[in-house]
Formats: C-alpha cells, sequence, structure tokens
C-alpha cells in the first residue's frame, strides 16, 4: 500500500525514480511525485504515466532523489495530498507509506507554535516535525521526530542542504535497500530493485538507515548499531515483465502449472507418501502436539485459508479454524499457548495479518506462515513456514498465489496427516496426482475459447450469484470476489445449501449463477441446488468435470474441467473462475491489472 523509491548515485534519478514507480505501482494508484534534490518536486494525481509526461514537459535533473505512487488514506487524491511532502522551509522532502496516527496532536502543536499547513495528509505532519527539528543533521532530526510519532511509517527522508544522502526508517511498512556498485536504492519491494541489482537489505521493524553513493549504514531508531550484510534475491527479471500477454493477470493464470511446479518441487516424494517441508521440521515435534490451528488472513488468501481449513480437518484430523486477520487480531480469548496460528499472505505485509502473528506470539503460540513473498515481514516474524515460491505476483487480484496457496495446503495437509495416522495408501494417492496436476493444468489451459464466449455474453450483468459446497464453497467465494475486483460487478457467494436461506429472493433473470459442481460427493445435492436457481428462472452457467451425469441439460451454460483427486479438484475450479473474471472485465473495457480503489499490498490498518 503505497510504494517508496529512493536513488542516490551516479546517474540521472528521475529516469530511475519513475521506473521504480511504475514496478510498484500496484501498491496504489491514486497520484504520483518525484523530488530530485537541486531541481525540486513533480507531482501528478492518477497513475505513474501522467506524472512521466508532467516530467516531459519540467524534466528533473540531478542524481539523487526519492519518489512515491499513492494509495489515499488521509485526504482525497490530489495533487496538494500526494508525496513527497515538505516542511514550511521546502528544506525537507518526504515519501511515507503507513499512517502516524497521532498526526492530529502533532498537527495541533505545530499549529501552535506558527507552521501552517498546505495539505491533510498525516504525512506533511511528520515532513513538518522533521523540519521543526532539523539543524543540518538530517538522522538525528529524522530520529527525534519518529521518537514522538505513533502508527506505522516506511519513509524515505532527504533535506535540501545536504542532497547526497537518503534516510530511510520502518516501523511496519516495508523497507528495502537496494545495493549497486557507485549507487544504492530504497525501495518498498524487492521486486521493483531487479532492473538494477539483486543485492537486497531489508530493513526491520525500529531501524533506520543512511544511504549514500556508496555505502548505507544501519541502526536502530534508539541509535544501537546494527550490522546487516546484504542478501541476493533469487528472482530473475523477466519475471515482472508480461512476456507477451496483454495483461500480467491473464500472464500469471497461464503461469499456474509452472506455479504448482515451483511450490511442490524437491516437497514431495509419491512412492514414500512422504512431504519434506524444510521450514517445518524444526518446530516439528512442537506442531505434532498442537490442538488446534487458527488459520489468519485476508481478501484471497483468507479464502485459500477456507480451503486450507477443509483439507486439513477432513484429510488429517486435526481441528482447525479460520479468521480473517481483521478480526482475529481483536479477539480477547484468543487460544493457549496449545494453539498454532498460521497466517496466509502472499505479500508478508499485511497489516492486519501480520498483528494476528503477533497477538498469537504473545499468547506463546506457535506461529507459522504461509508466505509468498521472500524476506517480507510476516516471513521473519514468524517461528517457521512454508515459502510458496510463486515469484513475484503484479496484477493487483491474486491468481496464481492463491493457485500456490491452495497446493502448499495440500502438502501440509499431507505433512500433517502423516503426523496424525494418515495411511500410506491416502498420502500416496495425493502425491501422485498432486505430481500430474501441471500437465493436467497445462492441457487445461492449452484452450480456453469456451470461458472466453461465457464471459463475453455475461459481461454486461449486474449481478451475480457464486455456489459451491465443500471444498468448493470457497473457491465460489474467491471465484466472486475475483469478478468484484476486475468487472466492478455485483457479485455474491453462498455455499449451495445456504442460498435458499435468504438470498434465493434476489434471484430472477437478470442475475446469473455460476455453479461450482464438480462430480464429487455432494453432486447430487449441488444439482438440487441447480434446480432451486432455475426454477427462479436465473440463467446457469454450471463449472463441472468431463462427464458429470446430466451436466449438459442441467444449464445454460456449461464449463467443463478435468476431473482430478477430490483434495486437488479447487485448485483445478479456480483456473475457470480466474479466466472468466478476467475475460468479463476486459469486456467491460476495465483496467484489470489495476483496478480502482484497490492495492495490492494492503499495509494499513
Ligand atoms: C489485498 C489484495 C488481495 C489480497 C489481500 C491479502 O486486499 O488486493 O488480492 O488477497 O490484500 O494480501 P496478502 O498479501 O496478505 O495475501
Amino acid at each position: 500500500m503505497c510504494g517508496i523509491f529512493g536513488y542516490v548515485g551516479g546517474r540521472q534519478a528521475s529516469d530511475i525514480l519513475l521506473g521504480g514507480l511504475r514496478k510498484l505501482e500496484y501498491r496504489g494508484y491514486d497520484s504520483a511525485g518525484i523530488y530530485v534534490a537541486g531541481a525540486g518536486v513533480v507531482k501528478a494525481v492518477g497513475k505513474v504515466v501522467v506524472l512521466d509526461e508532467e516530467l516531459l514537459t519540467t524534466p528533473k535533473v540531478g542524481t539523487t532523489g526519492i519518489a512515491h505512487t499513492r494509495w489515499a488514506t488521509h485526504g482525497e487524491p490530489s495533487v496538494v495530498n500526494s508525496h513527497p511532502h515538505t516542511d514550511s522551509s521546502g528544506k525537507i522532502w518526504l515519501v511515507h507509506n503507513g499512517i502516524i496516527e497521532n498526526y492530529q496532536a502533532l498537527k495541533t502543536e505545530l499549529q501552535v507554535t506558527g507552521v501552517t499547513f498546505a495539505s491533510q495528509t498525516d504525512t506533511e505532519v511528520l515532513a513538518q516535525l522533521i523540519g521543526s527539528l532539523y539543524q543540518g543533521d538530517l538522522l538525528t532530526a529524522v530520529k527525534q521526530a519518529l521518537a514522538r510519532v505513533h502508527g506505522t511509517y516506511g519513509i524515505a527522508v532527504m533535506a535540501e542542504d545536504n542532497p547526497d544522502q537518503i534516510v530511510v526508517a520502518r516501523m511496519g511498512s516495508p523497507i528495502v535497500l537496494g545495493v549497486g556498485t557507485g549507487e544504492m536504492f530504497v525501495s518498498s519491494d524487492p521486486s521493483a530493485l531487479l532492473a538494477h541489482t539483486k543485492q537486497v537489505v531489508y530493513l526491520d521493524d525500529g531501524e533506520i538507515a543512511v544511504v549514500t553513493a556508496g555505502d548505507y549504514n544501519v541502526t536502530t531508531i534508539a541509535g544501537e548499531a546494527r550490522l546487516k550484510a546484504a542478501e541476493t534475491m533469487d528472482w530473475d527479471a523477466t519475471v515482472v515483465q508480461k512476456n507477451g500477454y496483454a495483461h500480467f493477470m491473464l500472464k500469471e493464470i497461464h503461469e499456474a502449472a509452472e506455479v504448482v511446479r515451483n511450490t511442490t518441487r524437491g516437497r514431495v516424494n509419491a512412492k514414500t507418501g512422504m512431504v519434506k517441508l524444510g521450514g517445518l521440521e524444526d518446530v516439528a515435534s512442537k506442531l505434532s502436539a498442537i490442538k488446534r490451528l487458527t488459520i489468519v488472513g485476508c481478501g484471497s488468501a483468507y479464502y485459500a485459508g477456507q480451503v486450507g481449513r477443509l483439507m486439513i480437518e477432513e484429510y488429517a484430523g486435526l481441528p482447525v479454524e479460520i479468521e480473517l486477520g481483521s478480526e482475529f487480531r481483536y479477539r480477547r480469548n484468543l487460544g493457549d499457548a496449545s494453539n498454532a496460528v498460521l497466517a496466509v499472505t502472499q505479500s508478508g505485509e499485511t497489516a492486519d495479518t501480520l498483528a494476528s502473528v503477533r497477538a498469537g506470539r504473545e499468547r506463546g503460540q506457535l506461529t507459522l506462515g504461509i508466505v509468498n513473498a521472500v524476506g517480507s515481514t510476516i516471513a521473519r516474524e514468524t517461528d517457521a513456514g512454508v515459502y510458496n515460491h510463486a515469484g513475484p505476483e503484479i496484477a493487483v487480484a491474486s491468481t496464481k498465489a492463491f493457485i500456490s496457496q491452495l497446493t502448499v495446503f495440500v502438502l501440509l495437509t499431507v505433512w500433517l496427516g502423516r503426523q496424525r495416522g494418515m495411511s500410506l495408501i491416502e498420502s500416496t494417492e495425493i502425491l501422485s496426482a498432486l505430481e500430474s496436476l501441471p500437465a493436467v493444468i497445462e492441457a487445461m489451459l492449452a484452450d480456453t475459447t469456451a470461458i472466453e464466449i461465457i464471459a463475453k455474453k455475461y459481461a454486461a450483468s449486474r449481478d451475480m450469484m457464486f455456489i459451491g459446497r465443500q471444498l468448493h464453497a470457497p473457491i465460489a467465494y474467491e471465484g466472486s470476489l475475483k469478478l468484484k475486483e476486475v468487472s466492478y460487478i455485483h457479485a455474491e457467494a453462498y455455499a449451495g445449501g445456504e442460498l435458499k436461506h435468504g438470498s434465493i429472493a434476489m434471484l430472477g433473470p437478470d442475475f446469473p449463477v455460476l455453479a461450482i459442481a464438480p462430480e464429487d460427493a455432494v453432486y447430487a445435492k449441488m444439482v438440487s441446488n441447480i434446480e432451486e436457481v432455475r426454477a427462479r428462472k436465473a440463467p446457469v452457467i454450471l463449472l463441472t468435470t468431463e462427464n458429470a451425469p446430466g451436466a449438459d441439460a442441467l444449464a445454460d451454460d456449461v464449463l467443463y474441467m478435468p476431473k482430478v483427486h477430490p483434495i486437488l479438484q479447487p485448485i483445478i475450479a479456480t483456473i475457470p473462475l480466474q479466466l472468466f473474471a478476467y475475460h468479463v472485465g476486459v469486456a467491460r473495457g476495465l483496467d484489470v491489472d489495476q483496478p480502482r480503489n484497490l492495492a495490492k499490498s494492503v499495509t494499513v490498518e
């Protein structure tokens, strides 16, 4: 949520800053701005491309600068509320990701001393506070200001009279340094650094660093020295390019087979029925002793957690509950140390998910993560975990990360199951099916025209309902979320049997229903639910498995998917729903990669 980029070195900063912002745009795109030392500031409302155009007419020449792309929290998207913000003297320049919670009190205090404010933002308060404390030493002034701040921040600050350094600090919102040769970079996200360097330094909460062209020096805000060596990112620069696809979302959906391969690589032995999860080995004995697992997540990760819950309970016999990150953290009775908390998160930075991990830890609970972003806060703060290895996900609506999360849950189910009495036959069946899954996905993705045709047919709908049962109830929720995100169509989802308890009242000829009904143990029940829908004259799109009995006659439109092991079926069922949402969004002429009002990484609470 909000992207920060900084550069100090020997090259022209503005091009590098714009390049960084383009990569970070998925974090928010309400406005963008850059400050280049010696040349001043440029800001523009809207996407980075608007700032790009502004810079053509007012180029900024200089070799050090900071930049920001904003997802508005305090104050509407406008030039005045855009970052970088400055103090009354115009000397201090600041970009910020996060929320300063006591900004109102600090603002009043500064106003009493005669400071006037140009914007409605909490960030300007921090810039003014630093300005009021600045006496030529930026690091000292930033430290003093941060000592007075409550809230979350990732910041990059510059002083006009000290143009060769950037001061960065982190509390809750990520800051990563990129180490180049004779140049240094600052970013909210390591993927934006890939074009320049693979050497990165992740700041931890409470740390502050002075970054110059040839060096970086990290301490705690309280002044303790920190020795932080650079780590090497193992991503390739091509993963953050579209590679011929019209959109990142489409590219990432088409990566599903590769994602399953990467998520399972080196972890599966179908012959012995065993799963190896290196990240859990150290806590294996603790995990075998837990009485209950609480999965937490937000958005798509929450729905992946719902599927995971059903998988683990059904196949591994461990009691599991699933909670929204934004709810769990505020609960009073979170259970005792016999509970473990499992955070599911693509970014590893979602504020509410992180707070839930911390809440569990405070109660002495084992904390675990299923995290995609290597080195992210949740990956580092949890006791143990499993990396997704899905690679960077650029489109705001999650697709491949969701597929990978479901895949990790299959692995985790077998891993936990074997600890808790799952039979060898069952585990080898699941794992051999998992090994064949990438080929099945590839075959399915080879021809997606049927989905595109049906998506176009329903693209003008105002409302839509998704239904499914058991493992496919959460998939219905995720399908509906995907459609809302990229098409802005009002969509809802229900477990098939629940529809008749109220929501069926909405249905009629203008309210299509997408039913996910593979031929499985509840197929007959889903058929009944579909009949109930048809009796209300609502059009039905049926997503079912090949050769499901009676499917052709059951719906207005039928999409067939391959039938796989029941625990893997939700992975297969997700892909047509992602493609359906994508094609509806495209047919409606929308920006599917960066839908309105959204941000990919939600680091505010
Ligand atoms: C945002 C994104 C969603 C994502 C959710 C959780 O709302 O738009 O796509 O599912 O955050 O993100 P996480 O990084 O924790 O998986």
